[in-house]
């Protein structure tokens, strides 16, 4: 079975968690999209891990991770992580492997990918990454590969900088590289999770161009992205916060008000954490936007939904969600295409009486208190879609499963 987790938001959604619980019961884990963009954080008992490249499953001992063809690797990024995950004691070799389609992101990227943000009237806020840059070297075909490595005559051609950096790595990504249409085949009738990057509102086709990131984020990203058709993925899950969070510039448009939402913003900031994995930014924060929700629902043909730092509102008298857009006068439930109506829509609100109770306990649905289980019928309700998982802490433990997705069949 195949299973895809990824973004319902703007990346953030605590993705790391839902992957790490459900590759338990994987043979494997692939990342499919992004490169050292992302950060996933996991939480293991006392131990807290940051990952921006390497698949979150690498945190079972034994367990085989691929860096998808989908995705653009830098490789000093990727072996510091490794190097840094092999101190802690986790054992990678043989187990971590790459692509030999993957794109490779060179150190120079990352300055013109900044000097080109800065240079752009309406900067993205990109991560300075190298990941735009990389992309767009691929979509023009000048891209490098994995596999490029083994060619002479590419390798000649290089400018010699670019050359010396890429013989520092050859023999190490080499040594990790394989070919996942093979080993996709290889892995037919075993439990395989394809774990997404960022998210639905960063992808460069759905997302809120041009302020999204340069990879396929979304469901559709994931075949394409691990080296199988769309056909052989059996289950689409999409994780979602129980408030929307956003890094970088661009429309959002259930965001907190500065003024009036100030204490309510400072409160979910510090209370979920949200300040970047890989930039440290303090997140933008604001309510959760249900009309977005629907729609990555519909675009990525979501099984069901699993819903994180729901406990993150255990002690608010009320909780509030978007229900519509108000945008020049007129109310929409549609997420719509244009960027200067999403600068302008104004968040229709609908409130929620909070259930004031910790939530970190509760390990059943019937167990949460009454409200926060109509909180979450309401979102079901909303965006046509079930809640089948229910995470209520940072903790793997700290999580209610609804519907196991390896054992619900579509
Ligand atoms: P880039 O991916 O570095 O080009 O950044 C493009 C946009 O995507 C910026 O607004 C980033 O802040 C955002 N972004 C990229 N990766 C992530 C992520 O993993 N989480 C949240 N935002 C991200």
């Amino acid at each position: 079975m195949n299973i895809v987790v990824i973004g319902a938001q703007w990346g953030d959604e605590g993705k790391g968690k839902i992957v790490d619980f459900l590759a338990g019961d994987a043979a494997a884990i692939v990342r499919y999209a992004g490169g050292a963009n992302a950060g996933h954080t996991i939480v293991l008992g006392a131990e807290q891990y940051a990952l921006h490249l390497v698949p979150s499953g690498i945190l079972y001992p034994g367990k085989r991770v691929f860096l998808g063809s989908g995705m653009v690797i830098d490789p000093e990024a990727l072996f510091a992580e490794l190097g840094a995950l092999k101190e802690r004691g986790i054992d990678w070799e043989g187990r971590a492997l790459i692509s030999d389609r993957a794109h490779i992101v060179l150190p120079r990227y990352r300055e013109i990918d900044k000097e080109r943000d800065a240079g752009r009237k309406k900067p993205i806020g990109t991560t300075g990454r190298g990941i735009g840059v990389t992309y767009s070297l691929k979509s023009d075909r000048d891209g490098i590969r994995v596999a490029d490595l083994l060619w002479e005559e590419k390798m000649r051609d290089l400018e010699p900088s670019d050359r010396d950096f890429l013989a520092r790595y050859r023999d190490k990504l080499l040594a990790m590289s394989t070919d996942m249409a093979v080993e996709m085949r290889r892995l037919r009738g075993q439990n395989v999770l394809l774990e997404g990057a960022q998210g639905t509102l960063l992808d460069l086709d759905l997302g809120t161009y041009p302020f999204v990131s340069s990879g396929m984020s979304s469901a559709a990203g994931a075949a394409v992205g691990a080296g199988i058709g769309p056909g052989a993925i059996d289950a689409v899950i999409g994780v979602f916060k129980a408030y929307s969070t956003r890094v970088g510039n661009g429309p959002m448009p259930s965001e907190f008000d500065e003024g009036a939402d100030s204490a309510l913003c400072a409160f979910v900031r510090e209370t979920g954490r949200e300040y970047g994995v890989t930039t440290g930014r303090p997140r933008r924060c604001g309510y959760l936007d249900l009309v977005a929700l629907r729609y990555a629902c519909a675009v990525n043909s979501m099984d069901a939904l699993a819903l994180t730092h729901l406990d993150i509102y255990d002690t608010l008298d009320e909780v509030e969600a978007c229900v519509a857009y108000r945008i020049g006068g007129r109310e929409t439930t549609d997420f719509p295409a244009s960027v200067e109506a999403l600068s302008q829509a104004q968040p229709v609100l609908r409130k929620f009486p909070g259930w004031k109770r910790p939530l970190k306990k509760c390990r059943s649905f019937e167990s949460l208190p009454q409200r926060a289980r109509d909180y979450v019928a309401f979102i079901e309700d909303y965006t046509e879609t079930p809640v089948g998982i229910v995470s209520v802490g940072y903790e793997r433990g700290e999580t209610i499963i609804r519907r196991n997705p390896w054992q619900t069949k579509r």
